[in-house]
């Protein structure tokens, strides 16, 4: 196993530069017989993307595995929300999932064209909070359920090349999770027994989904603790109302009462 860890080691709010979270982690790797490299690339940046997918290929020959992990919050609700807030959210976890990606499918069309026909993976992280749409995280529920998307596009187009594109969504205790209001004391590490919040838990998922005979494509998988749950993508709900011509307002009015309004 040979693994690029790239992390800027900004905090949640997106300030600061710490790079000996990677560095410990590329170690640890080694440590248990790995090879492993860290570094620092700005992954929503075109070129910091192309420099992160260029440093796997020159390091190691080669890149089977992207995982799009980067994230931060800025959170706010839509009437207060600054367009710096909205747009740095949206740039790192949309861009930030798109531009690594991108770069990693041109490295995969071009492998395959010179016939390569290795297996390959991208795994990308949403949140509950863009399938559930949380109050106050516009900008990041909304770039976490573009994500999903995203992950179904590039799932229907990479097949052609060898590649499975699928989704998780993590719940764990993490620097993000630690400074949402409420959440340090729901995801509070139990004195013994299983950890239910531990970050360790999303692991095994994402090394199944990177596995080179992983079954899946274009899936979102919920993973906390020990719970796996698949999420259903978008589907019709239920029933339709129809007309010959163009709806008359009061006729629509009145048969849109067939839609009971969710509560
Ligand atoms: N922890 C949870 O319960 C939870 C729930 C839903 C989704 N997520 C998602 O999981 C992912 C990982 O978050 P986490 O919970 O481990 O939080 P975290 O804050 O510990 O990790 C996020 C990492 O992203 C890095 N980062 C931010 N901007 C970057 C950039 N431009 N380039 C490179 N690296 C950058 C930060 O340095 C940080 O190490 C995020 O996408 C987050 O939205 C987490």
């Amino acid at each position: 196993m040979a693994v690029v860890v790239n992390d800027r080691g900004v905090a949640n709010d997106g300030t600061g530069s710490d790079t000996t979270p990677a560095a410990d982690v590329a170690a640890e790797i080694r440590a248990h017989g790995g090879r492993a490299i860290a570094s620092d690339h700005d992954i929503a940046s075109w070129d910091g993307a192309r420099a992160l997918v260029a440093t796997a290929v020159t390091e190691f020959g080669d890149l089977d595995v992207l995982v799009n992990n980067a994230g931060i919050l800025r959170d706010a609700t839509l009437a207060k929300m600054s367009e710096e807030a909205f747009d740095e959210v949206i740039r790192v976890h949309l861009k930030g999932h798109f531009a690594p990606s991108r770069w990693a499918a041109t490295h995969w069309r071009e492998q395959y064209k010179a016939g390569s026909r290795r297996r390959r993976n991208l795994i990308h992280t949403s949140s509950t909070s863009g399938i559930y749409a949380n109050p106050g995280q516009i900008n990041y529920g909304s770039a976490k359920s573009a994500i999903i998307t995203f992950s179904q596009i590039a799932a229907k187009e990479l097949e052609r090349y060898g590649a499975v594109s699928n989704c998780v969504v993590p719940g764990a205790r993490t620097r993000l999770t630690l400074s949402s209001p409420g959440l340090p004391e729901i995801m509070e590490a139990p004195a013994e027994g299983f950890d239910v919040w531990a970050p360790g838990n999303v692991s095994p998922v994402v090394a199944y989904l990177s596995g080179s005979d992983c079954p899946f494509t274009g899936e979102t998988f919920y993973v906390q603790g020990g719970t796996v749950r698949r999420l259903a993508p978008w589907s019709i709900a239920g029933e339709s109302i129809e007309h010959p011509t163009r709806w008359r307002l009061d006729e629509l009015a009145e048969r849109m009462q067939r839609f009971s309004p969710r509560q």
